[in-house]
């Protein structure tokens, strides 16, 4: 009764969304990564940096070279999903702040002249993306399935710019057959929020 958003697009995104295990033939066209990619942005990040960066693997050869980094439990899935997408984080965001924060140009160099303060908040604000990523791929009505049970400096070698550095590789599309693993528990409200 508390929440405003409706019913049926609370399940679509949370109560009924699942961890996709296996997949339709059903392609996933760029016109929908698109569509998810322009809602999500919106998300908030600090300073509004946008560190989060997109591999999209559509090639035959791409998908066989990412499934020979994959964990042999994930290889599977990255081989049939109809979308494979590596998503990472770009330690050099801070490029681009100043024109996703014209009001405050400065921040640029005021806060992330030094690499490891980038990388820490490249981390941080792209895993938001990520998840806001995540729950685009299910606004869509497809289903995503992230996984960080890879050889991520295989995958950061043969797929991204030196300055990026893998955060999960994100299985899209319809869910097939015995997609889903049972539902496993979540911790309640009182075991993770107190009040002070
Ligand atoms: C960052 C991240 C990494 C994950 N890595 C793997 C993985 O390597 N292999 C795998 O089978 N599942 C992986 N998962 C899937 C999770 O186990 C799954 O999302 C979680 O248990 C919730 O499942 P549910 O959405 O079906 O409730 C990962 C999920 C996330 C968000």
């Amino acid at each position: 009764m508390s929440l405003v958003l409706d019913a049926a697009a609370q399940d679509l995104l949370f109560r009924e969304a699942r961890t996709a295990n296996t997949f339709t033939d059903e392609p996933v066209t760029d016109e929908q990564v698109q569509a998810i990619y322009d809602l999500v942005k919106f998300g908030p990040t600090a300073f509004n940096q946008s560190p989060l960066r997109v591999v999209l693997v559509r090639s035959a050869e791409g998908r066989e070279r990412l499934v020979q980094h994959m964990a042999e439990g994930n290889r599977p899935k990255t081989a049939t999903a109809p979308l494979v997408a590596i998503l990472a984080a770009d330690n050099e965001f801070h490029e681009e702040l100043p024109a996703l924060l014209p009001h405050f140009p400065q921040a640029k160099d005021v806060f992330f002249s030094e690499r490891p303060v980038r990388e820490s908040a490249a981390g941080l604000n792209a895993a938001l993306q990520a998840a806001y990523f995540i729950i685009g791929v299910r606004a869509a009505g497809l289903a995503a399935g992230p996984m960080t049970g890879y050889d991520a400096a295989g995958i950061q070698k043969e797929f991204l710019d030196g300055d990026h550095t893998p955060l999960m590789v994100v299985n899209i599309g319809k869910p097939g057959e015995d997609a889903w693993f049972p539902r496993s528990p979540r911790l309640s409200y009182d075991e993770v929020v107190k009040t002070v």
